[in-house]
């Protein structure tokens, strides 16, 4: 049985570059996504690494309806129904278990998994993905590592993440198995931190503005 969603390969395919998102305080969600989406990023996975992360997905699909709103850091089934209750329209996953595949499958959740090696890939195929995120996309090999994966898998698609950067962003969207990348460059720490929502505005215009 397919258990991969129908659309998410749509969801990668509307935005060149997907900002990781981890946030601290909740009065910072809609600010955020609204700077996001101005400066050209619909596209966002709010990471369930922070206490506020399942509200502040709340608050941007009840005031940012522009924006595509995923949850990130999926590790257990329970997190994709937290999500999927709080409203997010995907799921991204560090990696892919029989626990994820399952909920996946139940919740119809459109989901992006983690993959890491062939091995892996092979998995999430065999579950019915056919779009995957290659996490950490640099740590695992980066662009040779994507350009090899197409031999074996070519129609297998990835949004490569983790050290994908502004500088090498470019080579990877080159790749014909590259439908976005991720990051979290467009929203550095110290712009989070004091609300600099004019910077990461600039930060994702420039990386709308990216292509191969
Ligand atoms: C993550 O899940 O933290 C993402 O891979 C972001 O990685 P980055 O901070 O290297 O962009």
């Amino acid at each position: 049985m397919k258990t991969a969603s129908p659309n998410i390969r749509d969801i990668m395919a509307t935005s060149t570059v997907i900002p990781v998102l981890t946030i601290q305080r909740l009065e910072h969600a809609v600010p955020l996504a609204e700077a996001l989406v101005r400066g050209g990023l619909r596209v966002l996975e709010v990471t369930l690494r922070t206490s506020c992360a399942l509200e502040a997905i709340r608050a941007m699909r009840a005031a940012v309806p522009a924006a595509i709103v995923g949850g990130g850091t999926l590790t257990r089934a329970r997190d994709l129904s937290a999500c999927a209750a709080a409203g997010a329209q995907f799921g991204v996953t560090p990696g892919l278990t029989a626990e994820l595949i399952a909920a996946a499958a139940k919740s119809r959740f459109p989901m992006l998994p983690g993959i890491m090696t062939p091995t892996e890939l092979i998995a999430a195929r065999a579950a019915g993905f056919d779009a995957c995120k290659l996490f950490p996309a640099q740590q695992a090999g980066g662009v040779g590592m994507l350009k090899a994966l197409g031999g074996p898998f070519p129609d297998h698609v990835f949004c490569p993440t983790g050290g994908v950067t502004r500088a090498n962003a470019v080579e990877y969207l080159a790749l014909p198995n590259v439908l976005c990348v991720g990051g979290s460059w467009i929203t550095p720490a110290a712009a989070m931190a004091t609300a600099d929502w004019t910077t990461i505005e600039s930060l994702a215009r420039e990386a709308a503005a990216l292509h191969s």
